[in-house]
């Protein structure tokens, strides 16, 4: 009898690459007793999963809601208020209601103008781990960078960026379900509390004074035709997933980023003697050990896909880091090779309705982040070799990531 698949046991925590291997070996789709779901294992699988939003809802939000405790309920009221206006959980129609105002607003334009930001950011951080020497690079570097750059982005001045970095945290307790955290409830509620109070303030501000900023820019794509009207409350979810989805995952994919580096000191030579390769190689880190492992959706209806017969409302997990990992479309797919030009469009933004809003900021922060970081300390080295990871399904998220940066 094959082994129960769980995706939380601490090995497969440890090294997600390995469990996902074997899971493909398996068969295209497996189910897994310990989740009550099914894991599409495979690139060309979860290629067709992320275009099929008529069998496969983005809906998770409503079976949820309708699991919980009345106690639950009550404290995540606001919560799931919030969470409703994230299109990140609608299907089509209202997908695109949602969606085509921040698409407006969200522009090459805007995500450009970030850029001297970014290099900033990044420069006065790494300012301040140079001073002391050592340091958790998460904590002082990837974790930082990315929400003082939503904040630029979100025209969050003066003390208010700091406390973005904290609501994002409680919220990621609900949306990453943090498996061992029993305050979870109760952070979730108090950050998206704290979410809404400020973001209420912050749309109406805009209003008044709009500025070069995203949530201006939103405010303004509203009143053009076509664009969708958004209420209060869904501007309010706009702007906190964007503060979200712009945050963890980036965090997570600067430092599985530098983690990844640190182990092939060669191909962080290759980037550090060949910048004008940085495109390829943050694809290629993107594929290699990425923030996001797995995806989720839900059975719209009851049918046949990779020979199994999924029931409707049953939990499918689409395994992005399975995908990126596939032998079928990367060759040597558990080697990182910043040189990589791959023959098939890379996964880890999803494909179709849904795809990243945010895939060029993430690029650009990546870009920018990277060879700042191994330009600025060439004898940047691990000091722990015994790292941990948080024990989540969807994402890829180092704890810890102590470092030395040398004289
Ligand atoms: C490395 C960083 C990132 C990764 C790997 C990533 C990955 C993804 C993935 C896989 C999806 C598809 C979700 C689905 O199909 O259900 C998604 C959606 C989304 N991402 Fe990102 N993301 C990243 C960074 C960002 C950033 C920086 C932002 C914005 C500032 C952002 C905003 C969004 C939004 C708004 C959606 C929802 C799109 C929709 O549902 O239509 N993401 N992202």
């Amino acid at each position: 009898m094959a082994a129960p698949i769980d995706l939380l046991i601490a090995d497969a925590v440890a090294d997600p690459h390995a469990t996902f291997a074997a899971l493909r070996d398996r068969g295209p789709v497996v189910w897994s007793d310990t989740h009550r779901a099914w894991i599409i294992t495979g690139y060309d699988g979860v290629a067709e999963a992320f275009l099929d939003s008529e069998r496969l809802s983005s809906d998770r939000l409503t079976p949820y809601w309708a699991r919980l405790t009345p106690d639950r309920a009550a404290v995540l009221g606001t919560t799931f208020d919030v969470l409703r206006g994230w299109m990140v959980f609608h299907d089509p129609p209202r997908h695109a209601l949602l969606r085509n105002p921040v698409r407006r607003a969200f522009t090459p334009r805007q995500v450009q103008r970030l850029a001297p930001g970014i290099e900033r950011i990044a420069a006065e951080l790494l300012d301040g781990i140079a001073e002391r020497g050592e340091c958790d690079l998460k904590a002082e570097f990837a974790f930082p960078l990315p929400a003082l750059v939503i904040a630029d982005l979100m025209g969050v001045e003066g003390a208010d960026r700091h406390r973005f970095k904290d609501w994002s945290a409680k919220l990621a307790a609900i949306v990453f379900g943090e498996s061992d955290n029993p305050r979870r409830d109760a952070r979730a509620a108090e950050g998206s509390a704290e979410f809404v109070d400020y973001f209420s303030w912050l749309v109406r501000h805009r209003r008044e004074h709009p500025g070069e900023d995203l949530v201006s820019a939103l405010l303004a794509a509203q009143a053009e035709e076509g664009a969708g009207e958004l209420s209060e409350l869904e501007l309010v979810g706009a702007c906190t997933l964007l503060l979200f989805a712009g945050h963890e995952t980036t965090t997570n994919l600067l430092a599985n980023s530098a983690l990844a580096l640190l182990g092939r000191p060669d191909q962080a030579a290759l980037l550090r003697s060949r910048p004008e390769t940085v495109d390829t190689a943050v694809e290629e880190l993107i594929r290699f050990d990425g923030p996001v492992k797995t995806m989720v959706r839900v059975a719209a209806r009851t049918h046949e896909r990779g020979g199994v017969t999924l029931e409707r409302g049953q939990t499918v997990y689409l395994s992005v880091a399975g995908a990126n990992r596939d032998p079928a479309v990367y060759d040597r797919a558990d080697d990182l090779r910043l040189d990589r030009v791959p023959g098939r469009p890379g996964i880890s933004f999803g494909q179709g309705l849904h795809f990243c809003l945010g895939a060029a900021l993430a690029r650009l922060e990546t870009r920018i982040a990277v060879p700042a970081l191994l330009g600025r300390f060439p004898d940047l080295a691990l000091t722990g070799d015994d790292l941990s990871w948080e024990p989540q399904i969807l994402t890829r998220a180092v704890r810890e990531l102590p470092v030395s940066v040398g004289t």
